[in-house]
This record gives structure tokens, sequence and C-alpha cells, in this order.
């Protein structure tokens, strides 16, 4: 990032809200269920080297990330915290993995073989993955024997962990599908039980497994959206209380009064339709916000909904504040959190837009710089 900060344009990320999620995430696992939060991916957007340090303090037990070069990252920034790896190995990084203490996510037979090969003299923890239904990563619950053995044959590895992931847990109208995967995931692991191997952490819960489904929660539950204060379906959020963690910010920079029928940006796509008033912010597509935040998105000024006005630009877009009193040049304007009584939810806009919260966080771009506040209870 440069050092100066110039452009009034910020995401905010309260730490204090996300160690309130922590504890709502606790109390929802249980006594006995260990927290792997997951951080992958620049931690949804929020920044992965200050969430994980931050993570790691409030004693998480694992932080997940999806890359070696994520974890990698973590070791440089000084986590010392377990870091599993969930995305698969490439090429041949398994050597690397091994020294640097990424715990590897396993889900075939090679790297099985392959991280036998690299483990030092003590026995290399990993987590094995099997694939109930997800079609993405994984052994299949059929090769359960054959991986088995495997595991058996080899004193270099430890089978520390067992896990799936679940394909629909937020989805209201699939609980039959979720059941099915968490059955096949049931007869993987006792048949490692009745093999001897009982790993420590079996895992398969994501936000909205552990939210729905208290049989997923097993030893360990990995949450992700539900850490940074958003839900993944409209089910979880009478059971929780979660504080968002993430507020996007910036001001009007130009502010103009338009005649009726005067184009708004490129193409023309908006033509005021009586005399407006018309606010430029210094936030565009280069910075996360879509193109199709336009029409129909709305961004907070004053307390108050402006709607967005034709086409968002790289750096720019345009709101109609015609009728909200008194804006100024240099109003703060809310893209994403709370500014009086209103509130944009990345779980509304994601409704808004046809898309999930994760994205809606995930496409804020590093131009857009990252502020951390840290008041204890994140108000
Ligand atoms: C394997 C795995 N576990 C857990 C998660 C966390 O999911 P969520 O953010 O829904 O809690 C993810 C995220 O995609 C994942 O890929």
């Amino acid at each position: 990032m440069p050092s100066v900060q110039i452009r009034p344009t910020s995401a905010e990320i309260d730490l204090g809200a996300m160690r309130h999620n922590l504890r709502a995430i606790r109390r929802l696992a249980g006594a006995g269920t260990g927290v792997c939060a997951v951080v992958k991916a620049n931690a949804y957007g929020h920044g992965l080297v200050r969430v994980a340090l931050e993570l790691e303090r409030d004693g998480v037990e694992f932080l997940a990330v999806n890359t070696t070069e994520e974890g990698l990252e973590l070791r440089e920034a000084g986590v010392a915290a377990p870091i599993l790896l969930m995305g698969g190995v490439f090429a041949d990084a398994h050597r690397l993995v091994a020294r640097e203490r990424l715990t590897p996510v396993v889900c075939r037979k090679d790297d099985l073989q392959a991280f036998a090969r690299v483990a030092g003299d003590r026995a290399l923890p990993i987590h094995l993955k099997f694939d109930t239904g997800m079609g993405r990563l994984g052994f299949w619950p059929e090769q359960v024997g054959e991986v088995l053995s495997l595991c058996q044959q080899s004193t270099a590895l430890r089978v520390e962990g067992l896990m799936t992931h679940l394909a629909s847990a937020e989805m209201l109208d699939r609980d039959e599908e979720v059941g099915a995967q968490l059955a096949s995931f049931e007869e993987v692991r006792k048949a490692f039980q009745a093999a001897g191997i009982e790993p420590r952490y079996v895992h398969a819960a994501n936000s909205a497994a552990l939210a729905r489904f208290p049989e997923a929660r097993y030893t360990l539950v990995r949450p992700g959206l539900l850490l940074y204060g958003a839900l993944p379906g409209r089910d979880a959020r009478l059971a929780l209380d979660l504080k968002p963690a993430m507020s996007v910010r910036t001001e009007v920079v130009h502010l103009r009064d338009f005649p009726e029928g005067h184009g708004v940006s490129y193409g023309r796509q908006f033509v005021t339709p009586r005399p407006s008033r018309i606010a430029t912010l210094p936030i565009g597509y280069a910075d996360g916000i879509p193109r199709r935040f336009s029409p129909g998105g709305q961004v907070l000024v004053r307390g108050r909904r402006a709607p967005v006005v034709g086409a968002v630009c790289m750096d720019m877009l345009m709101v109609d504040t015609t009728d909200i009193p008194g804006v100024c040049r240099g109003d703060e304007v809310v893209l994403l959190g709370r500014q009086g009584e209103e509130e944009l939810r990345a779980e509304d806009l994601a409704e808004q837009f046809q898309t999930i919260a994760y994205e809606v966080f995930c496409a804020f771009t590093a131009r857009v710089p990252r502020i951390y506040r840290s008041n204890e209870e994140g108000i």
C-alpha cells in the first residue's frame, strides 16, 4: 500500500466486532469443539495477516487458508498457530508445506505418498478430506479402505483430522442432502474408528452448518462468513447476534445541480427526469463496486438512502441526492455499513444483486485501504 492516503475511500475493519462474532461462534459450537477460523482470500477481503494475528491472539485452534502462498504469508508475519491448507498442494510444494508446518488437507493418494516422503523425524500431521457430495475435492467414501491401509502403512504421517465439506447447508430446502452427506461422513469416521484411528479433529461445519446442523459440529468447526458478521442464508439470523466487521465509506467529492434532461455517466443510461442534485463519489468498479450496482444500488448520505444513477465507472459513481436536504461536498457516504438509523448489510446487497455476501466482501480490491479499529465490543 502507498504510505499516504489522500482519496477519502476506505474499508474500516472492526476487530472488536470480529471478537464479538468469535464469542458467538464459540457459544454455538459448545465446549469441546474448537474453532478453525477461515481466513483464506485475504480473510474474505478483511485483510489476511491482521485478521489472522487477531484471531490467533483470541485463541482459535486453527486458521484455514486456501493456498500455500497464503499460509507462507502468515508464517512470514509470525503466525505460530496451526494453519490448515485447504486448497490442495500444487507442483512440488510438499517439502515446503511440511517445513513451514502448514497442515495439508490431503485429497489424493499421490499427495499422501509425497507427504510421507518429505515428512521429517516426527510424523507429519495431515487432515484427510472425503467428498461426500460437494463434488470438488476429496477421496470418495468408497475409497476409505484403501486410504486407511495407506495411512496404516506409513509411520511418517499422523491423521490429525478427518473432514468433509457440505454443499448446501445454507439452503433451507436442502436439509435432506445435508443429512445424506453427514451420514456418508459418519460411515467414513466409523471405518477409521474401527481401524483404531480416531483423529483429534473431525470437522464438517462451515458457517451455515454450524448454525443449522448441531450434528455437523464434531470436534472442530470451520466458520468463515460468520466471523465477519454476515449470514450465509436467511435462517440462522434468528439464533445469532453478529456484528458486521467491514464498512466501506467515501465522501462526496463533487456536487452539482443538473437541469432536467441531462445525461449521467457513460452511455447516458440515466437522464435526469427533473432538475437534480447529483453527487460524484470516488469509488468505482476498480475498487469492487460492481457495474451491476446501477441501476438499483443505494448509498447512505446524511442517514438517508440515495440511489446510484448512471453507469458505475472504473473510479467513480454518481448518486442522486435531490431528495436529501443539506448534502455538501465532503459529506460522508456509506456503501456498506451503518449511518444513523440506516444500514446496508452485505447480505441485503447480495440478495438485491443476485450474488452472495462472500462475493460482496471479496470484491473490494487492494486499492481500498483497510483501516483497523479495535474497541472491545465493536460498537
Ligand atoms: C472447505 C471449507 N470449509 C469452510 C469454509 C467456510 O465457509 P463459510 O464462510 O460459509 O463459513 C469454506 C469456504 O468456502 C471452505 O471452502
